[in-house]
């Protein structure tokens, strides 16, 4: 069975390794932000934290990437942040400037971290906040990210959409405050409202212990996974794998 066909369009790139798998992202990001600025002047996207994406992040501040990204036209949002401080290792932010951001020349358009420091329904207030004076700036009234870069955990979390969370149901918010995860933390997520939104998300998933859950998302009907349930209504979701992530999916193109 290939992936769902009543989703939107997926895409599954299967790498070698997660160099390659790193470098398609990376790709994809330069891609995303090229066609956002070509069609609205300035860029968006989201990314996530965890350890799957430290190389990517790594990549985007070296050749070609580096120079092939508009930066000044790029507005830098995350999928959802631990609320540590900002030099904490768990924080996705930190990790971010020390791979990425701090190495960068030419300073993105706008970084827009989740703000630490505060209680979590603040935070998850006041990130909300930036991304409605964000999008508000560009004359636009929903959240449309031009790219959502998201891992997925082998519990089928994304983002910090952990499964059974309320934050699951949430239909209208922007973002949300949750606790659990590794670390079992407070956090601060996108809700589905704004994933959903995106023109294009991109799934990173690399490593024999995600293979279970890449297929179970991939090819399990019920959207019974959180990450199962990100659909942009008018976008697409691209599924960038290393071979061994892709191991349990038949061919490395379906489900079997
Ligand atoms: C987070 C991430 C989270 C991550 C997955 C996969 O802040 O924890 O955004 O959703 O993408 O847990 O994490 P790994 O890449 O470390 O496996």
């Amino acid at each position: 069975m290939a992936p769902d066909a009543s989703s939107p369009a997926t895409e599954l790139r299967v790498e070698a390794d997660i160099e390659s798998a790193w470098r398609t992202a990376a790709d994809a990001i330069a891609d995303a932000v090229a066609a956002g600025v070509s069609a609205a002047g300035t860029a968006a996207v989201a990314v996530s934290g965890g350890s799957t994406p430290r190389g990517l992040h790594r990549l985007l501040a070296e050749p070609p990437w580096v120079d092939a990204i508009p930066w000044g036209r790029l507005h830098v949002f995350w999928a959802d942040e631990r609320l540590v401080p900002y030099d904490d290792p768990a924080s996705n932010y930190g990790a971010a400037r020390l791979d990425w951001l701090d190495r960068l020349a030419r300073a993105p358009a706008g970084v827009h971290p989740v703000p630490a420091g505060l209680p979590p329904e603040t935070a998850a207030d006041r990130y909300a906040h930036e991304l409605r004076s964000h999008f508000r700036g560009r004359g636009a009234t929903e959240p449309i990210l031009d790219l959502a870069v998201l891992g997925i955990g082998s519990d089928g979390h994304t983002a910090s959409l952990f499964p059974g969370h309320p934050a699951l149901d949430e239909g209208e918010r922007w973002t949300a405050a949750v606790q659990g995860g590794d670390p079992d933390v407070w956090r601060v997520t996108l809700t589905y409202p704004v994933l959903n939104r995106a023109r294009r998300v991109l799934f990173l998933a690399v490593g024999d212990a995600k293979a279970e859950v890449v297929r179970r998302v991939l090819c399990d009907a019920a959207p019974a996974l959180p990450a199962q349930r990100v659909r942009p209504a008018a976008g697409a979701v691209t599924w960038v794998l290393d071979r061994a992530a892709a191991r349990l999916l038949e061919d490395k193109t379906a489900c079997g």
